[in-house]
């Protein structure tokens, strides 16, 4: 069992500035009430430098949404772990469900994968499945591809969050307790198969203030969305699910 809760947010790409800085601040004051939490915050690559200069000398990590899994010299628009190592980036988010979306699938995500543990840049790898599945050794085929690359890189630190997809965003439908216990009940079977048992396991997919508390249970921490980002939110969510637990 990973001694540490996670706690975090993928601020996509639309939130404003001032908002980040809110939410940042937010995580900080957070991070010094709750210190057995590990809270973190992706933003947008353009804020990614400021938020971390904020948060310095908290606990707080921030990290970012994506990197390229391109190499050599001819590529525009693209972020390089090397230049994510550079500004200090102590997290990175791949596979999530809508960069699959636009192409980086399997393949992609793995080479992703050896560039971050190149530089040695913690990980926050992103699984889950397009549609729901009631049967378990579908699922688990979805989990097994997913998770393989990491049986060809070095052990580094990583987080894995379970996100079925169906769950995300507007639209989406938080996904039954029962559901995540027994899918992060396959992640983490593969995770041991992987001699990576120790990894955390966190759940996304429209989590709230009234579902968190259902799935702060049952995974090593939450990845949130949609709820974090309005006013407050962050702290509400976070509270709503571990102030109880942690305060016991
Ligand atoms: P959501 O987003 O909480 O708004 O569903 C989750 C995610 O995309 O990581």
């Amino acid at each position: 069992m990973p001694s540490k809760i996670h706690f975090g947010t993928n601020t996509k790409r639309d939130l404003d500035r001032q908002s980040h800085l809110n939410l940042v601040q937010s995580a900080i004051e957070l991070s010094a009430e709750y210190p057995e939490v590990q809270f973190f915050v992706l933003p947008p690559a353009p804020l990614l430098a400021e938020l971390k200069a904020k948060a310095d000398g908290s606990s707080v990590r921030i990290g970012s949404q994506m990197v390229t899994y391109t190499s050599g010299f001819n590529v525009t628009g693209e972020i390089s772990a090397r230049l994510l190592k550079e500004v200090g980036s102590e997290l990175v988010m791949v596979g999530h469900a809508e960069r699959r979306a636009q192409g980086e699938d399997g393949p992609i995500v793995d080479k992703q994968l050896r560039m971050l543990t190149d530089y040695q840049l913690p990980t926050l790898l992103c699984v889950g499945e397009d549609e729901k599945i009631d049967d378990a050794n579908t699922r688990l085929k979805v989990f097994k591809e997913q998770l393989q690359g990491l049986a060809n890189i070095p052990k580094y630190p990583l987080i894995v969050a379970y996100e079925p997809v169906w769950s995300i965003g507007d639209g989406g439908e938080a996904a039954a307790p029962e559901y995540v216990v027994a899918a992060i009940k396959q992640i983490k079977g593969q995770l041991i198969g992987l001699n990576r048992g120790s990894t955390p396991v966190l759940y996304g997919g429209s989590v709230s203030e009234e579902n968190a508390p259902a799935y702060a249970h049952i995974c090593d921490g939450l990845f949130v969305g949609r709820a974090a980002w309005n006013e407050g939110g962050f702290r509400r969510v976070f509270e709503s699910g571990y102030k109880k637990i942690i305060k016991k």
